[in-house]
């Protein structure tokens, strides 16, 4: 059995900050981070393209207010408005910490941090570190946490949490370097688990890690997870693999173009052209393609060009290496000379774990934070640049929580707990008359979700999906691991990740069935209208006995009252 105070799951930016948080302010506590890769190669680092504040370095007119504006209509107005504005507020505060901590950001001419324009907002206001930006700030966030003495745990699954009646006690990991089951007893823990938007599977821009199994593990304690219906679809990922290519692309100015050598952005959203919000240029380059005017390759993918040749090589050497060489490498293509060829990827996940401001769950000592929480403040649709903010800004609150706001108080760790973990694990490995594997389940899976709750959605096709899901939770019963190692045995890895991505699917499909309008990434085909009078609403969905159960909840607007989003 490991003990400790707060332990900290997932190593990317949220879980990092807010133990490093935690650890500033109490040396007394004592804090593990687990995590199942090594921190540096969390899907933090993924993030390219910047993180918003208000700074006003480039447009002096800019605020926090006009933020929280901008994020709140970029929602589609089902952000809770109270939420954003503390965002917006300590914005400037988290990118000053993170600057004096040593965050290489780029520069103005001046000094002062660079920004560059994003989509949906109305000023230059995303700080970037060329288009490393995730990169960068979680290397700064690994070096501080070594600084302040952070024990850290990587290369370890949680696979189930313990509670004690209505209290966390702890959880249950997979050592993956020797196969080993650990009890972990906290008097906190803090998921900071990530999204799951790789369970779209070659559509998707995320690493393997995002499967969900955060939400997955609170879903299997009968806790809240909300507005799961949302998922975004990035404009901009490479062709074939799904690889994002940063919107910090379009915000250097680079142009989207459809086969007629046309800026297609200009019938959809004439005044942002290429920088409107990602669900509306998603919607636009599958509508393009739809519409036969896109592209098609001999292995059937279908695209759009994202063109930059126009900025030059100079800008795209400083500011879009990244982007440069992944092209390079994945599609064979230097944008120096040629236009990339892209289409819409699932990217982020709006939906999660349902929590407060401060990151707290329902469940007493149990905390959510980042990707895999809701608090929320991106509604139905994120704006570029707000994800590694909310990281920060909610890895901080939660941190301030934990120390100064809540007594921490043991729970009673069950030994059932172990001995479940260990049957389910023995299933697995058991011989079976019908055999399944993970690998090609998942990827049915994958296209289920794309093509019931994708870019566009309709009632029958997302009962068809619903339908194979629960076709394949069935076969899931069948999974037999053939390697049977005991160290870093990644067949077993992925059947566990596989049965988390089976468990959060249908709290996908359900709430989207029942949406009955059109909000931000949720379009609907057969309701092509937002509805407030029936929708302004988040839904809820909880596991009860195997039953998905959906009910809603009131958005908090306090400031700004919905109306038509226009761009
Ligand atoms: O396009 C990007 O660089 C992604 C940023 C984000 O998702 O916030």
């Amino acid at each position: 059995m490991i003990e400790c105070d707060v332990a900290i799951v997932g190593a990317g930016g949220a879980g990092l900050f807010c133990a490093l948080e935690i650890a500033k302010r109490r040396k007394d506590l004592n804090i593990v981070v687990f995590s199942e890769v090594f921190p540096t190669r969390s899907h933090t680092g993924a993030a390219q393209g910047g993180i918003n504040a208000a700074l006003a370095n480039v447009a002096k007119d800019d605020s926090p207010e006009r933020h929280a504006y901008d994020t709140i209509k970029g929602s589609d107005f089902l952000a809770d408005q109270e939420a954003v504005f503390r965002m917006c507020e300590l914005a400037p505060k988290i990118i000053y910490e993170l600057e004096h901590m040593g965050t290489p950001f780029s520069r103005l001419e001046n000094g002062k941090i660079a920004q560059r324009p994003f989509g949906g907002a109305g000023f230059p206001r995303t700080c970037y570190s060329a288009d490393k930006t995730g990169h960068v700030i979680l290397q700064t966030l690994y070096e501080q946490c070594i600084r302040h003495g952070v024990k850290i745990i990587y290369d370890f699954l949680v696979l189930d949490l313990v509670k004690d009646e209505n209290k966390i006690a702890g959880f249950v990991g997979l050592d993956l370097v020797t196969g080993k089951l650990w009890g972990v007893k906290a008097k906190a823990v803090v998921l900071a688990t990530g999204g799951f938007a790789k369970i779209y599977w070659n559509r998707s821009s995320n690493c393997l890690g995002n499967t969900g199994d955060g939400v997955a593990m609170v879903l299997r304690q009968g806790l809240p997870v909300k507005d799961t219906e949302f998922v975004q679809f990035h404009p901009t990922g490479l062709r074939r693999s799904g690889i994002l290519v940063t919107e910090g692309a379009r915000g250097e100015g680079g142009y989207l173009i459809n086969n007629k050598g046309e800026r297609f952005m200009e019938k959809y959203a004439p005044s942002k052209m290429e920088l409107a919000p990602r669900d509306i240029v998603s919607r636009a380059i599958e509508t393009e393609i739809r519409e036969g005017r896109g592209f098609k390759d001999e292995e059937g993918y279908e695209y759009v060009y994202l063109d930059l040749r126009h900025l030059g090589r100079k800008k795209i050497l400083e500011r879009l290496s990244q982007i440069r060489e992944l092209s390079i490498d994945f599609e064979g293509v230097d944008p120096i000379n040629e236009p990339i060829p892209v289409r819409p990827t699932a990217h982020y996940t709006m939906g999660g774990i349902h929590t407060d401001i401060n990151g707290k769950t329902p469940l007493e000592g149990l905390y959510a934070i980042g990707e895999c929480a809701c608090v929320s403040v991106h509604g139905a649709n994120r704006l570029g640049g707000n994800s590694l903010l909310d990281i920060l800004v909610f890895g901080k609150l939660a941190a301030l929580d934990i120390t100064e706001n809540t007594k921490l108080k043991e729970g009673n760790f069950s030994s059932k707990a172990l001995a479940k973990a260990e049957e389910k694990l023995a299933s697995l490995f058991e011989s079976k008359d019908k055999e399944e594997n993970a690998f090609k389940i998942f990827k049915e899976l994958g296209n289920a979700l794309w093509n019931g709750v994708g870019v566009f959605r309709e009632e029958k096709s997302m009962k068809e999906a619903l339908e194979k899901v629960m076709e394949l939770k069935d076969k899931a019963r069948y999974l037999t691991i053939k390697d049977k190692s005991d160290s870093y045995n990644t067949e077993l890895l992925f059947s566990l990740k596989l049965l988390n991505a089976l468990d959060v699917a249908p709290s996908i499909i359900i709430p989207a069935i029942e949406r009955k309008e059109s909000r931000g990434s949720h379009y609907r085909l057969d309701y092509p209208k937002r509805d407030d009078e029936n929708f302004l609403k988040h839904s809820l969905i909880t596991l009860e006995n195997g039953e998905y159960k959906l009910s809603w909840k009131d958005v908090e607007i306090t400031r700004y009252q919905p109306e038509e989003r226009k761009y």
